[in-house]
């Protein structure tokens, strides 16, 4: 992905930023069909929903940790996009193959906009942290 696209993406934490670049090149190669929807659909959504589920955990933590304000709303938000993914993949189970690629594309679009602003928000909740504590006197 071009650099232009990562800054338009980037929330300042370098690791998170790297996970969401990661993802979202994996749903975009399984909508380009470089990955397994048009063989396994099942497998695809599996795959997906395991790597977005290590990902939403990451940042939980990372939230927890620093105490963010936000937390409760941010978590009911990630819940609510596994169980649509949850969802999706009962119906492939159920032999309902039609949802798969406009589906996909759904899932990009939810994700790009959940880092543009839930995510970047938390971004902004560090760095206001930080700018914070680096304005309070040392403790000697
Ligand atoms: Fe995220
Ligand atoms: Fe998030």
């Amino acid at each position: 992905m071009a650099d232009n696209c990562n800054s338009k993406i980037s929330i300042g934490i370098p690791s998170i930023d790297k996970e969401h670049l990661f993802l979202l090149s994996q749903i975009s190669d399984v909508i380009n069909g470089e990955g397994l929807v048009r063989f396994d659909p099942l497998s695809a959504f599996k795959h997906l929903i395991a790597i977005i589920r290590d990902h939403f955990a990451h940042e939980e933590q990372i939230m927890i940790l620093q105490n963010y304000s936000e937390i409760a709303d941010h978590i009911q938000r990630h819940n609510a996009f596994i169980m649509e993914l949850e969802y999706a993949i009962a119906r492939l189970e159920a032999g309902d193959s039609m949802i798969s690629i406009d589906k996909l594309s759904f899932y990009k679009s939810w994700f790009l906009g959940h880092i543009t602003t839930q995510d970047r928000a938390f971004g902004q909740f560090l760095l206001h942290k930080q700018s914070e504590r680096a304005l309070l006197p040392n403790d000697e």
